[in-house]
């Protein structure tokens, strides 16, 4: 049957991946249901799945595959990206199986184990397997116990590939995640680890390097020469809902600072890959989180705060202290901002602005290099009165694309110049949609493709840089309240004014 999403022009063959199972533990959790279900439709749809192909939930639950696969089509027809085809859900469906357990249940990993032998037999999966640990990270280590116990992380044991996906947090701290990429490694091997920062996966994260590296043009001004500064935002309007739990005691700078606030700036500051594989991207990225130097008065410079009560799209919705289960007096921030300096001499003197917060007015992550002056305008004062910095805007979410931001004579008999803008839209430009991060990064499991991946040394380099900023935190003093539905604390707009600059309002 022919794939009604594909182009009958498009002549590049779709990478496809060898047969094999994805078991998925927590498969009852909202990831699984939001994100990696949907993604397994979706990828299904858009005949990117092989034949044997099997999906495998393991959880808690008194249920069999009927319930399982039940529950899992709900899942794939509220998430879907792409249109809903029965008949791919059959193939789906037919290939679903649940294994009920629990963590510490040795008889039920003993039958996954069996399970995934026989899956080649009955599905021809080849024995192959990704494990998706979409757990609790306290649930790690029982979980990797039992698979080193049952042998099932081996590739030699069980003659086929096994992989591990593990999802963020990686620890909460350097330590932590040292001792937790400690523990993943005594029982997979590093190429065989994948760990999400789905941020990676999205096209516009992806895009910044096809910018970068595919054109003439940025690279030759893409230095403290030109650049006064960058700016990454990534705003949210939602609060934190019912995750407290979660984020309680996590926050907002180990929540998305530590991991895709700071693969964003590796991907901006890095020198050109020799190639675009894992090894040569991550071996760039690297040298970036490792050259990046805190302020000396990090005080000044790492502000976090809380948000109030406040309106937001007409609505008033609570301050975080009200939110359920957050405890009384919590100190946990929902916004951070910090400047990051990248000592290396294409960046040197060029500060890295980063912040990210819940309940600030819209959903909107960006990518903001804000140019130098021009070092000399023939024009008089008052023309160029509304001319700012020229700006390169990476549009990651929504209106996904890039803006230019320059000077323009205005039409007239004056010189007047005024700023203008260029966009390049994704939707307009490309009549593909783009591929949800989950969809990208699962594909990519599934085939062995680990360049999207940020691997331990990553991590690591990055916690030595959150670290810090915790550990002044934690020393004393409360986040500054910020009003819902405003772009953060006064703090925030103070630490750009003490450097003569201003935040651009995306
Ligand atoms: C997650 C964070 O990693 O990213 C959440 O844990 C956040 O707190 C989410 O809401 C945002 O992802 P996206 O893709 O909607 O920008």
């Amino acid at each position: 049957m022919s794939n009604p999403l594909r182009d009958p022009r498009d002549r590049r063959l779709p990478k496809v991946p060898g047969p094999c199972a994805l078991v998925v533990f927590g498969v009852t959790g909202d990831l699984a249901r939001k994100k990696l279900i949907p993604a397994v439709y979706d990828l299904a749809n858009r005949g990117l799945l092989p034949p044997g192909f099997v999906l495998l939930g393991f959880a808690r639950r008194d249920w069999g595959d009927g319930d399982f696969e039940q529950i899992a089509k709900e899942a794939a027809k509220k998430g879907a990206r792409t249109g809903w085809r029965e008949e791919v859900w059959q193939r789906i469906a037919e290939a679903t199986k649940f294994l009920p357990g629990s963590f510490d249940d040795d008889d039920a990993f003993d039958q996954l184990a069996a399970m995934l032998k026989d899956l080649d037999a009955s599905h021809g999966t080849g024995g192959n397997a990704a494990f998706y640990l979409s757990i609790p990270p306290n649930a790690f280590p029982t979980v990797l116990k039992q698979m080193e116990r049952t042998g099932m992380a081996d590739n030699v044991q069980t003659n086929s590939w096994r992989r591990v996906v593990v999802e963020k947090p990686f620890g909460h701290d350097l330590a932590s995640a040292i001792e937790l990429n400690g523990l993943v490694d005594d029982v997979f091997t590093a190429d065989d680890v994948f760990r999400i920062d789905h941020y990676l996966g999205k096209e516009t994260v992806q895009n910044l390097l096809a910018l970068r590296f595919a054109n003439e043009l940025f690279e030759p001004i893409w230095n403290s020469h030109h650049i006064d500064s960058v700016q990454i935002t990534m705003a949210e309007d939602v609060g934190i809902g019912t995750r407290a739990g979660f984020y309680e005691g996590t926050g907002a700078a180990r929540d998305v600072l530590q991991n895709h606030l700071l693969q964003l700036l590796a991907l901006t500051a890095m020198d050109e890959p020799v190639q675009f594989d894992a090894a040569a991207l991550r071996a760039e990225k690297i040298k970036v989180l490792d050259a990046v130097r805190l302020p000396k008065d990090l005080a000044s410079y790492a502000v976090r705060g809380q948000y109030d009560q406040g309106w937001l799209a007409g609505e008033r919705v609570n301050g975080y202290q009200a939110e359920e289960n957050v405890a009384a007096g919590s100190t946990t921030e929902t916004f951070a901002a910090v400047r990051l300096d990248v000592d290396t001499r294409r960046w040197a003197g060029v500060p890295f602005y980063l912040r990210t917060g819940k309940r600030l007015p819209r959903r909107v992550t960006e990518i903001g290099i804000v140019f130098k002056k021009a070092p000399h305008l023939p024009f008089s004062k008052s023309d160029t009165e509304e001319l700012g910095a020229n700006q390169l805007v990476v549009r990651v979410q929504p209106d996904e694309g890039v803006t230019l931001r320059f000077g323009s004579k205005v039409p007239g008999t004056t010189m007047e110049v005024r700023d203008v803008a260029m966009d390049f839209l994704y939707g307009e430009a490309f009549t593909e949609n783009s591929p949800e991060a989950y969809e990208r990064l699962l594909l990519d499991v599934l085939l062995g493709d680990a360049a999207l991946f940020p691997r331990n040394e990553e991590v690591e380099a990055s916690w030595r840089i959150i670290d810090p900023i915790e550990e002044l935190w934690a020393s004393g003093g409360e986040p500054e309240l910020y009003r819902a539905g405003e772009w953060g604390p006064k703090g925030a707009d103070e630490m750009l004014a003490r450097d003569g600059r201003t935040w651009r309002r995306p």
